[in-house]
Formats: C-alpha cells, structure tokens, sequence
C-alpha cells in the first residue's frame, strides 16, 4: 500500500486549525502527527510539501445536474467532464440528481443516472432521487432506494406538468422519508402561480432575460418556503430547502428553526455573489445568469451571509446545471421562458467562497463546514468524507491560499462557453487535489493515471445532522 505524507501544512477544519503531517495508506488518512516527531515515523513513498498552505477536506458539492435533460435540451457537463472540472476546483464528492421519469419507477431512474455516472465519473458520487410520482409503488421504492444508498429526495412545488407535485403528493413523501430516516430536499416555490405570472409577462411583450426574475418574486419563494416547512411540521419530518436565495425565503427557515423545528436549507454560490442586474445585461448576455430560483438584487446578499454566519443556512452547493449559450441558453432568444433554467459553478465553488474568507464575511473553518463538513453530515457521508481525521477517505485539497487565477471559460475545465465570473481574479486555489489518496489534480493538471470511471458510488447513510 503506497504511503504519503503531506508535511507541515495547516489542517483547517470545521472546528479546528492547527499544524500537521498528514499520513495517508492507501485510500484512508491513518495519521495526524506533529510535525517535529516526523523522523521517528519513518517513510512516505510520496511527500508533498505543504508549508504556508491549508489542508482542507475535499469539497462536497451536494446539488449538481451532470447530463440532465431539461429545458428542451440537457446540461452541457456530464459525469465525465463535470467531475474533472469539480476536481480541479477542489470538489472530490458531488451528490446528483437522479430523476424518477414521469409516470415510471424510481429504479428506472436510479439505472438510468448509474449508467450515465458508471465508467465515466473521475470523483466519487452519490446520488438524490428526483421524485415525480409518489403513488403506492412509488412510495414503496422509497425504501428500496433508501437500501440502495439514495437517502434524500427532492420534490419540487414548481415547474407545472415536469415536476410539480401537489401537496397531497408531497404529505404522502414526506411520511414515507420519515418512515425510513430519508430527508426531503425541497425545491421551494409557488410554481403554478409564477407559470399564470409568466404567461401574463410574454402576453405583455416582456420577453427579455431579466423578465425570469421579473415573474418569480421573492414572495414566491417565501411562500413555498413557508409551505414545505408546514407540511414538514405536520408530517413531523426534517426538510432541506435547496438552492434558497432570497431574504425572505431565509425568514421562513429562521423562524422555523427558532421555533425548534429541523428545517435547513442551503445556499448556492450565484446567490452570494451574482444579482438581478446581471440578468440585466444587454444583448442577450443576461441569459447567461437565468437559474431557479432567479437571482435576487444585490441587497439579499447579506442577508445570506448573515444566514451563512448564524446556521440558519447550513450548506453551500453549486446546483451546477451548465448550458452553452451557443445552441442552448439561445433557445429562449425572444422568449425568457424558454431559456433553459441553470448556471454552471461546480469547479468555481471553493475560489468564490475563499474570496469570502478574505474579505471576513465567513471564517476559514465555516469555510470548511459549509462546503464540506455540513453536507457530509446533512447527507449519510461523514466520517468517511467531509473532515480530516483518522479513519477518513484521504479526500484533501491542499489550498494555496496565496496563488492568484483568472476565472476564465478559456481555463476552466466544465463544459460550457461561458463563465458567469469571467475575469474575476481570485486569490487562493487548489495546489493539489487527493481523491481516495491518489493525487488527482497538481497545479491545475490532472495527474492521476486514470480519469473516467475512477470515482465510485457512495451509499449514503441515512440524515445525521
Ligand atoms: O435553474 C436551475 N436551478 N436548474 C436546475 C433545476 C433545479 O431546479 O434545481
Ligand atoms: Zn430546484
Ligand atoms: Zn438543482
């Protein structure tokens, strides 16, 4: 078993900082040791040096949509090039979603996003499942999926006719999920009144870009946010609202969580940092910024960070969902509502949030929790991911704090034609990158021998939070 040592670096965790080597053996870290007894330890067939740098667990992206038929066309990253692309941001673990097809079974969703992840993913995986139809049998899948690993699953209050499923639907969801110890990921909306909203805006000649926000108020998300709380509240089960982004949608999470309930929720970096007036610019360009929820004006963003600050929000995911302007954002050219909803973001996660570390807007520590440490927990993956201690898969970034890059779709590696951060300099960046104790990334390279098909199926445990 090949043995390595990442000497002197600052092991950053969700609690702790402090100086260490690191020994890994194998895939699993099998040591932490202070750096002054390393002669007595003997060995490492590999050193890597990481004096002035963080050692950080491997980032988890909890929400992504590699390969995802949606919006008339699909995302333009799948697992093979999606994973690259996270690795070389510092992400080792995405969770995906997996979509239960409309009136068919969970299982047929479940083979259908395995054979996309098998032979191609280079990081490891897991998986949600998308529920569409949560009749008798579907409900009896739950639990087979929940066997199988696929311990949450998203139910969505928008998207009429695609996903939307009534409340009768989601009670009967939620008690099945609290039957087995599964969590229910919400997509948090009032989508069957934001769709009368969206018809009325075409029907006045509003068609630009900016319209997608214009036609999904905050109070939209509020009041779905408030709404799968309550259902939650009466089916007595935790909810995690996904991808939230709005100020008041956050009150309705806080005064949940006030009141002792387990409502969580994450964030999504396009809401901390991007705004309403980029789905704003001109010619087209603010196509590249339409995602659902829409982005927020700016004055949301601190009350976001407040949430980040206060545990109100628990998790920061990309819910990376690429498409290309050329042939597919481009499809609602004259028509907002047909461009495809999703923004890419899975390789720029860590980089933006660093730049929060800088500016004091998060703690180096909440850094590591909300990109890592929390969705391990919330997801059936800690101990094994989402920390850096013994007994772990030895998932490490090994973060150069001081190493400047250019955000650029040029550089990046997620498959798409756009950056939303282009030219944004960032400082602090991946060094290296470890997935399972093999040195995947150096210096922005991949260096691991094989690339496809080396990231396994996680099973997830059941929400441990
Ligand atoms: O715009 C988004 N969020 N696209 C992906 C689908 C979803 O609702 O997460
Ligand atoms: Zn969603
Ligand atoms: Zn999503």
């Amino acid at each position: 078993m090949t043995r390595k040592l990442i000497k002197d670096g600052t092991v950053l965790t969700a609690s702790d900082t402090f100086v260490a080597d690191v020994w890994i053996e194998g895939s699993k870290i099998v040591a932490l040791t202070d750096p002054s007894q390393r002669a007595a330890l003997g060995k490492a067939d590999v050193e890597l040096d990481a004096k002035g740098k963080y050692i950080i667990p491997g980032g988890i992206d909890a929400h992504t949509h590699m390969d995802l038929p949606f919006g008339g066309t699909t995302s333009s990253d799948d697992f093979d090039t999606g994973t690259v692309a996270a690795a070389h941001g510092g992400t080792t673990t995405i969770i995906d979603f997996a979509i239960q097809p409309r009136g068919e079974s969970m299982r047929k969703g479940l083979d259908t996003w395995h054979a996309k992840a098998e032979g191609k993913a280079a990081i490891d995986y897991g998986f949600h499942m998308i529920a569409t139809d949560l009749r008798a049998t579907a409900l009896d899948e739950m639990g087979a999926m929940v066997r199988e690993g696929v311990t949450s699953f998203k139910l969505f209050m928008a998207y009429p006719g695609v996903f939307l499923l009534d409340d009768e639907s989601i009670m009967r969801g939620m008690l099945r999920a609290g039957e087995l110890g599964a969590l229910i990921c919400m997509h948090a909306e009032a989508g069957l009144a934001i769709d009368v909203l969206v018809q009325r805006a075409l029907a006045d000649g509003n068609r630009a870009p900016v319209w997608h926000a214009l036609s999904r108020p905050e109070v939209a998300e509020a009041t779905g946010t408030e709404r799968a709380i309550a259902l939650a509240e009466m089916a007595k089960v935790p909810v995690y609202i996904v991808h939230l982004s709005a100020q008041r949608a956050l009150e309705r999470v806080m005064e949940a969580r006030d009141r002792g309930l387990p409502a969580y929720a994450e964030t999504c970096p396009q809401y901390l940092f991007c705004s309403e007036d980029d789905l704003r610019r001109e010619e087209f360009e603010g196509a590249k910024f339409v995602c659902t929820p829409p982005l927020r004006p700016k004055h949301h963003h601190e009350h976001l960070w407040r949430g980040l600050n206060n545990y109100d929000l628990q998790v920061v995911s990309t819910d990376h969902c690429p498409f290309c302007i050329k042939g597919q954002k481009e499809l609602g050219r004259g028509d907002f509502s047909k461009i495809p909803n999703g923004m890419p973001g899975v390789e720029t996660r860590l980089h933006l949030l660093w730049e929060a570390v800088r500016e004091g807007k998060i703690t180096k520590n909440r850094f590591v929790e909300i990109t890592s440490t929390a969705p391990a927990k919330i997801f059936g993956l800690y101990g094994k991911k989402g920390t850096v201690a013994v007994g772990a898969d030895a998932d490490l970034v090994i973060w150069d704090p001081e190493r400047e890059k250019v955000l650029s779709a040029e550089t990046l590696h997620m498959r798409v034609d756009y950056s939303p951060f282009e030219g944004k300099k960032v400082i602090g960046t991946p060094a290296a990158v470890l997935s399972r104790g093999e040195l995947v990334v150096q210096d922005d390279k991949w260096v691991a021998s094989q690339k496809q098909g080396r990231g396994q199926f996680l099973r997830r445990g059941t929400f441990g939070l």
